[in-house]
């Protein structure tokens, strides 16, 4: 049996203004629909699939369950609910141990982020059916995409056929060029084990946050199979930790599926300027179509904000326009957008 598990959390705080700790990232529209209800329309239409899992604060539940009424589908969704975020590790932990409890270790999981774009489906479920046989054999299998540029904010894999050598998360910009010209993989963020699997890792390489996400099970609130809102005292206790430090870094049972499935990370707005067409001056206008520019270049402009955006005489900016903040940004720096969220919280 196949559980899509959605893993939905974290402000974005790299896409400010328009993502929002009440409004955040995975509920951005990319066309009629937004990136949460893409990712569980993708992971709706994989072959088997019949219960989708989704870990997010309790703070979203009703966005998220709102998310899923509007888009047609006979799945079953189980929401785990999260008192506080402590990062993807105890989010996974969690899924394991309830898909343990409900369907058995048995169950492959496919932990799915939920704010990426996949534009080649057919090449997804091909990827997936290959890296569900990998997890079977007590794998805990990535799915590895082909690196255009030295990015610094993903993870990278050494592979030797399906075998990973190595795995490093977040590497500094010189090992990155270093890890690209070596032919390395971005990592996609997209996981695949069997609950069995996951929880042994789990238990060998982060034993604190299975112990306290273990805890937090036992002390849920209410006892619906549709709805786990985990005790607050005893997930606070799980240390705040990626599944990417946890425990891809450090297992030696990771298999990757390299795959060409159009993948893109929507994670700051230069990821997001790279879906947006160029004029003959390689300004893009997102939504903001009445801007006027002059002698500018490579902008690019998003507006909702209800007024003209000018430019003159400028290159290279990612301006950002919403109702209640402006954003002005250098397209360089757009990996430190989320600093301006940090200052905020710090005001607030
Ligand atoms: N439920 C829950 N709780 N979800 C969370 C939490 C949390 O506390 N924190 C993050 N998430 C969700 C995010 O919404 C996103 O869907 C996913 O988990 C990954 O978290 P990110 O914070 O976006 O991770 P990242 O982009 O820095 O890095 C990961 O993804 C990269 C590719 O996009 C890593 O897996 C990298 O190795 C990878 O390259
Ligand atoms: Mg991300």
């Amino acid at each position: 049996m196949l559980v899509p598990v959605i893993i939905s959390g974290g402000a974005g705080s790299r896409l400010w203004p328009v993502s929002r700790e009440l409004h955040p990232k995975p509920f951005m529209l990319v066309d009629e629909h937004s990136l949460i209800q893409k990712t569980f329309l993708r992971a709706a239409n994989l072959a088997g699939v019949t219960d989708i899992i989704t870990v997010t604060s309790k703070d979203t539940l009703f966005l998220t369950r709102d998310a899923y009424l509007d888009i047609t589908h006979n799945k079953k969704p189980h929401f785990i609910l999260e008192p506080v975020g402590r990062n993807t590790a105890p989010a996974i932990a969690a899924s394991a141990l309830l898909a343990a409890e409900l369907f058995g270790e048995d169950t492959i999981l496919l932990a799915l982020a939920a704010d990426h774009l996949i534009q080649k489906c057919e090449s997804f479920q091909n990827a997936v059916e290959k890296a569900a046989i990998l997890a079977k054999t007590g794998r805990i299998v990535t799915f590895g995409i082909q690196p255009s540029n030295p990015e610094t904010g993903y993870g990278y894999i050494e592979a030797n056929g399906s075998d990973v050598v190595r795995f490093i998360e977040k590497p500094d910009y010189e090992k990155a060029v270093e890890y690209v010209s070596a032919g390395f993989l971005w990592n996609s963020g997209m996981f695949c084990f069997t609950a069995g699997t996951m929880l042994k890792e789990l238990a060998q390489h982060a034993p604190e946050v299975l112990k306290a996400v273990k805890q937090a099970i036992q002390h849920q609130q209410g006892d619906s199979q549709e709805e786990c809102l985990l005790g607050e005292k005893e997930f606070s206790q799980a240390p705040d930790i990626s599944i990417d430090y946890a425990i891809l870094e450090k297992s030696d049972k990771i298999s990757v599926v390299s795959c060409d499935i159009g993948w893109s990370d929507i994670g700051s707005w230069d990821s997001i300027s790279d879906l947006a067409p160029a004029d003959e001056n390689g300004n893009q206008l997102d939504g903001a179509t009445d801007s006027i520019l002059i002698n500018s270049k490579n902008n690019y402009i998003k507006s909702n904000a209800n007024r003209i955006v000018a430019t003159v005489g400028v290159e290279d900016l990612i301006i950002v326009d919403t109702p209640d903040a402006l954003l002005i940004a250098n397209r360089a720096n757009a990996q430190d957008v989320k600093k301006v969220v940090n200052r905020l919280k710090e005001v607030k």
